[in-house]
């Protein structure tokens, strides 16, 4: 298949976007930019599309889609109750980087949910994520646009990495936002509960709508506790070398990272190091990759995956991180780091 590469950076193309939304309404595969990863979308109400989005990432299809809209009437039509909380949250945060998890109307068919009687809805915010949603008649299953297993894709040159020849058109809108996937929150429980960390913090939920937990299976390695949200039970995100992160205070964590990368290099390894602006320049050893800087906590986020993807490409034999504990995304960056180390973490 060839796989057409529709340049939106630095406008949306009409006619671009509308040869996108015909695409989709025919049952075909069209990736593109929201503000947190790019989204390989099809046709939310045609089990065929979401067929074709499993085979294309090479994802186990019990591990369901986000559905996306671009209105709150779409919202009706594929839920069968939206409780209040919904609606709070709508307006708080819509369009934007948070995920709400409802129950399913007979529209959506489980070929999208996994099987599952409840759907994962979001109204993203990118300009060209809701052009193409309209186009395409208003409903968009879309996972992030990796091969299952490897990092979301920030640029359009990672899904073009990962899908090209396997899916229609890749709608190219720049490097997004924010970087890491939308916050998602499960409105079914009794106490609204975070099945995944993203942009839309804890702190901010509750704000909003008073209790709300964070699922007790994200961060355990204990089998009995598993995480509610299908996705978060793969080893995601991971990068082919081995991935440990070093936590403590800032000069011991330096030291530490200097240590270990001496070390590779010696046995003949090369370490890729994971850093952030403030101290890149003091290691004298491996590869070293600044994630951003810590007075801006953005930065980090968006550009943790693309940094995975290229020490995968350039190679390296182990790599080491710093730990990114800052005040709103830490929760966040945190949770996506963890899991690309396998919970290999050394403490200093
Ligand atoms: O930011 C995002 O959310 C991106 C962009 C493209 O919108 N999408 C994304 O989709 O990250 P994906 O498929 O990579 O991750 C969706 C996660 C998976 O962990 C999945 O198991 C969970 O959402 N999920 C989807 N539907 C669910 C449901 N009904 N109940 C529980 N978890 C659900
Ligand atoms: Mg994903």
């Amino acid at each position: 298949m060839n796989t057409i590469l529709a340049d939106m950076t630095n406008r949306i193309d009409p006619e671009l976007m509308t040869l996108a939304g015909r695409i989709i309404r025919s049952g075909g595969l069209v990736a593109f930019p929201t503000e947190t990863v790019y989204g390989l979308g099809g046709d939310a109400l045609d089990p065929d599309a979401s067929r074709r989005i499993y085979t294309a990432k090479g994802r186990p299809s019990d591990n369901p889609l986000i559905v996306h809209i671009a209105d709150m009437g779409a919202l009706e039509k594929i839920v069968s109750d939206i409780p209040s909380a919904a609606r709070l949250l709508a307006d708080a945060f819509w369009p934007g980087p948070l995920t709400m998890v409802l129950s399913k109307s007979p529209a959506v068919p489980l070929e999208t949910t996994g099987g599952l009687n409840t759907v994962a809805v979001r109204m993203p915010s990118h300009p060209a994520a809701l052009e193409l949603i309209r186009k395409s008649g208003g409903y968009i299953a879309a996972p992030s646009a990796n091969t299952s297993g490897r990092p979301s894709p920030t640029e359009a040159k990672h899904v073009q990495a990962d899908l090209d020849g396997k899916i229609d058109m890749i709608i190219d809108g720049g490097p997004v936002g924010i970087g890491i996937e939308s916050t998602i929150i499960d409105l079914t429980e009794d106490v609204p509960l975070v099945l995944r960390p993203g942009f839309i913090s804890l702190e901010m939920l509750q704000s909003v709508l008073g209790e709300v937990r964070m699922d007790p299976g994200l961060h355990s390695e204990d089998p009995a506790f598993r995480p509610k949200a299908p996705g978060m039970k793969y080893r995601h995100y991971a990068p082919k070398a081995s991935l440990t992160i070093v936590e403590g205070s800032e000069a011991a964590v330096r030291a530490k990272i200097e240590d270990l990368a001496r070390q590779a290099e010696e046995s003949g390894g090369l370490a890729g190091i994971i850093a952030t602006d403030e101290d890149a320049s003091v290691y004298a050893h491996g590869i070293v990759r600044s994630a951003g800087t810590r007075s801006d906590e953005i930065t980090i986020s968006q550009r943790l995956f693309g940094i995975l993807r290229e020490f995968d490409d350039l190679h390296v034999s182990v790599i080491y991180s710093e730990a990114f504990d800052t005040p709103q995304l830490g929760a966040a960056i945190m949770n996506r780091l963890i899991k690309a180390a396998g919970h290999q973490i050394i403490q200093v």
